[in-house]
């Protein structure tokens, strides 16, 4: 029996990258999983059905309260019912790398729309079918840089503390109905598109970073996925409120 059978999820910005390596890590241990992102997921559907998993895509905004709602309603008709919400859209990759005297607040607020408006409207429309079952595991999507600090994303970066922020608080209040909400918080990660954008100086950075882990080697998508599994799993029915970093050990703490 796999670690995730009978379990339902849904994976926010699964289309690609990040998020569509959690999808299919979630449905080869077993879940149905619903990918919800702006874009078609018809790839990482094709994959996970290819190998014998169950997934559905739904086109979701993450910023608006309706769209997250019709997402949940779109999973209960289909599978029955709702236990894993992987809150992991987030604007990143398209970011530029500003100064805080020259980010603009247009650029703010997209950015904190996002990634914290969308992750609470997410969970604020997952839980209610949690309830339902007392039992759920929300996992959110922080980063290292939230921790770190750095230059030129002070934006992004307070998105992320405020993810870490918004998901204790979930913790404190659903433990008590048998909801989970942990962070999963990733450092620099080489993706498809990250790696087709990057720049010289960017380039040279992701080789800094990796100097910089215990483990000397960039992070890929694919090595979020056994974090993301173990929190959606029962193994993790005692940890909430929990901030899991997983950068090859460049954080210790
Ligand atoms: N890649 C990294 O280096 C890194 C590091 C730390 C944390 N993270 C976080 O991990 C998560 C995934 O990052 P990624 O690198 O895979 O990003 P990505 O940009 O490659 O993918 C993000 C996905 O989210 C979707 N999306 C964007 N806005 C949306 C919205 N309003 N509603 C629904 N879907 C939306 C996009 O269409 C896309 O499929 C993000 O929260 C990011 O902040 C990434």
């Amino acid at each position: 029996m796999a670690r995730l059978d009978g379990r339902v999820a849904i994976v926010t910005g699964g289309a690609r990258s990040i998020g569509a390596a959690f999808a299919k890590g979630l449905a080869a241990e077993g879940a149905k999983v619903v990918v919800a992102d702006l874009e078609p997921a018809d790839e990482v559907l094709g994959v996970i059905k290819q190998a014998g998993g169950e997934a559905m895509g739904a086109e979701t905004d993450v910023t608006s309260e309706n769209s997250c709602k019709e997402v949940v309603s779109k999973t209960v008709e289909s599978y029955g019912r709702l236990d894993i919400l992987v809150a992991n859209a987030g604007l990143w990759v398209h970011l530029e790398r500003q100064a805080p005297t020259e980010i603009d607040v247009d650029t703010w607020e997209k950015v904190m729309s996002v990634n914290v408006k969308g992750v609470w409207l997410s969970a604020k429309a997952a839980i209610p079918e949690m309830l339902k079952n007392d039992y759920g595991k929300i996992i959110t999507v922080a980063s290292t840089r939230a921790m770190k600090g750095g230059a030129g994303m002070l934006h992004y970066d307070a998105s992320k503390g405020a993810v870490i922020g918004l998901t204790r608080s979930l913790a404190r209040e659903y433990g008590p109905s048998g909801i989970c909400a942990n962070i999963i918080a990733p450092g620099a990660t080489d993706t498809e598109i990250s790696q087709s954008l990057a720049t010289q100086t960017q380039k040279e950075r992701r080789l800094a970073s990796a100097k910089a882990r215990a483990i000397k080697r960039a992070e890929e998508p694919d090595d979020l996925v056994g974090a993301c599994i173990h929190l959606a799993s029962p193994e993790s029915d005692f940890m909430s409120g929990q901030t899991l970093v997983v950068d090859g050990g460049a954080i210790v703490w």
